[in-house]
């Protein structure tokens, strides 16, 4: 089948001044993961290529440059899940990892747990040959300045870029189907330590299942585990209703695709008042996107091939 990638960089307030950055990340992050998808290469790679440029771009909140904690240290949060098996990879509060993306894989593939949590985690990615890095070595001078701000005047929005929102996230389908969803994050803004969001609980911050669809989530990590936003949204993408105007068994096309985003956003916040957005691939790669902030920085691979990126 034909492969397909949708990234995002997160559903925030984001300024005018950091639209061309997050712009130019997503577009990178396409890049990466399409130059694997594109020659045949395996979804799994194309989408951890694809996280890893989001997270090393400290203009969003993952890996460097992630926000930090009320103690002032980066405590990051990732998922990736394999919609053929339902299994995920999961870790949480991880604060000597460069690329939490590469525990979650290990976890994935070489663990008979789904999640691991801090210590634990951070050991179990070291003896898989993931090397460790110092804590101080995922702060952005600009997030330390954020969170020194916040913490005088407590935790007044204009101090951040982005505030509390700027997960990063991906979908990716390879040429033999494989379908593959992952979300990672530096959480809110002077979160209490240990406080564990959204983004590395199956099925609030991703969800993947081949024969639905896959999602990535990003905004207000305590709003999206009530609805269980991805896998709501996904749980959208087999209704039958979804499907207007499509005899029953027939692909939907893409506009299903992005009528389930939008339920899906919708009802985030019709029944919690928050705010957040999610990506989206169904079963056959079309994308969906929704948000209901201001902006989400955001990009797909359209059918002709051309990068199609957007804040
Ligand atoms: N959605 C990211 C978080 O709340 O941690």
């Amino acid at each position: 089948m034909k492969p397909a990638l949708i990234v995002h960089g997160g559903a925030w307030d984001i300024p005018d001044e950091a639209v061309d950055s997050c712009k130019s990340g997503c577009q990178r992050a396409l890049a990466a993961g399409w130059s694997i998808l594109s020659k045949g290469g395996h979804a799994l790679d194309a989408i951890e290529a694809a996280v890893v440029v989001l997270e090393d771009d400290p203009v969003f909140d993952a890996g460097y440059g992630s926000h930090l904690t009320l103690e002032g240290r980066v405590e990051c949060d990732v998922i990736v899940m394999n919609g053929a098996t339902l299994r995920a990879g999961a870790a949480s509060t991880l604060h000597r990892v460069k690329n939490p993306i590469r525990v979650a894989r290990a976890i994935l593939e070489r663990c008979p747990h789904m999640m691991l949590v801090g210590e634990g985690a951070e050991r179990f990615a070291k003896e898989r040959g993931i090397a460790l890095c110092n804590p101080g070595d995922l702060i952005s001078e600009a997030e330390r300045d954020a969170w020194r701000k916040c913490k005088e005047d407590k935790h007044a929005a204009e101090h951040h870029r982005g505030h509390e929102q700027g997960t990063v996230g991906a979908v990716a389908i390879d040429r033999e189907g494989n379908l593959f969803a992952a979300t990672s994050t530096g959480g809110t803004c002077c979160k209490l330590p240990g406080r564990v969001g959204d983004s590395p609980l199956i099925g609030c911050g991703c969800y993947a299942d081949s024969e639905a669809g896959g999602v990535s989530c990003t905004g207000y990590g305590e709003a999206i585990m009530k609805i269980i936003m991805a896998k709501t949204a996904v749980d959208f993408l087999r209704r039958p209703e979804v499907c207007m105007n499509t005899p029953s068994g027939v692909s939907c096309g893409g506009p299903s695709a992005q009528l389930a985003a939008r339920e899906a956003v919708h009802l985030l916040g019709k029944r919690t008042h928050a705010t957040g957005g999610l990506i989206l691939l169904d079963r056959e790669g079309n994308p969906g996107f929704s948000f209901n902030t201001p902006r989400m920085a955001y990009g797909y691979v359209a059918l002709d091939g051309n990068f199609v990126t957007s804040v």
